[in-house]
């Protein structure tokens, strides 16, 4: 996927087969201009014209569902050691961003199970998973994971769902012996409900984390965190079968 970026960091996916893109600063004719170089629009704004990676696919496909944004994404792979190879079950699909970005991660060794039970959702994501050209590396399956999980001996779950805590004992039997489990929730009442649930079908190490991110603004003047942040997306209820 190839992308144009602003000058104000806004990207723009350029459509396949054409070579002229609208944009807030004006129409940007590719026409015989080589990818990762920059280009000027007609209004004479400058842009950066790359070939996109993961983080610009999930950041531009299109949405059904809200997503794991990168500071959450980022705390999950690192607190559940997933790599290269890792086999990982993931609930609910949504829109497939995390499934792709999980794909990135284990790919070319290993595999993603996704659960998608809503069929609308799941066919928009089966869409943006074949666009992100990761199709390979994620199986889908259009099914309520409370019903359970159909793989075994799997590196991770990861849930991003309305009431992971219905899936705690299918999670810890589907999980080889050290494999992890993650919860994205935003609501506290939703982590305690997990940590309970986790707790009762046998995981230790149960923790709860909120990553918080402030961005600096560097300047001449000094330097501060910017006026505005995330306020909160959600905590991370992390168990380990062990
Ligand atoms: C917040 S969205 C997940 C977004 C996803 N992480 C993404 O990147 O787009 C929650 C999803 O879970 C699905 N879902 C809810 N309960 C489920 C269940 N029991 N089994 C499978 N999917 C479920 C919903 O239909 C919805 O698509």
């Amino acid at each position: 996927m190839k992308i144009l970026i602003d000058e104000k960091n806004r990207k723009y996916v350029v459509p396949e087969g054409k070579d002229e893109v609208h944009t807030h600063y004006g129409v940007v004719s590719l026409k015989d201009v080589p990818v990762n170089s920059r280009v000027k629009s007609h209004l004479g704004r400058e842009f950066a014209y790359i070939e996109g990676n993961t983080l610009d696919l999930c950041e531009k496909l299109p949405r059904t569902v809200s997503t794991v944004l990168r500071k959450d994404f980022g705390a999950i792979i690192a607190n559940t050691g997933i790599g290269g190879g890792s086999r990982v079950i993931e609930a609910g699909t949504g829109s497939g961003a995390v499934s792709i970005a999980l794909a990135n991660i284990v790919k070319p060794a290993g595999k993603v199970y996704t659960y998608e039970i809503r069929e609308d959702f799941f066919g928009k994501a089966k869409q943006n998973i074949e666009l992100s050209g990761f199709g390979n590396f994620v199986e889908m399956r259009l099914k309520d994971i409370r019903e359970g999980i159909e793989e075994k001996e799997v590196d991770a779950v990861i849930l991003d769902m309305p009431d992971p805590w219905s899936t705690a004992k299918h999670a810890y039997e589907a999980l080889k012996w050290g494999g992890f489990i993650a919860a994205y929730s935003p609501y506290i009442e939703q982590s305690r409900k997990t940590t309970e649930a986790l707790k009762e079908a046998g995981f230790r190490g149960i923790k709860t984390l909120e990553m918080i991110e402030r961005e600096m603004e560097i300047k001449d003047v000094g330097i501060r965190p910017r006026t505005r942040m995330l306020g909160h997306t959600a905590y991370l209820t992390f168990g380990r079968k062990y």
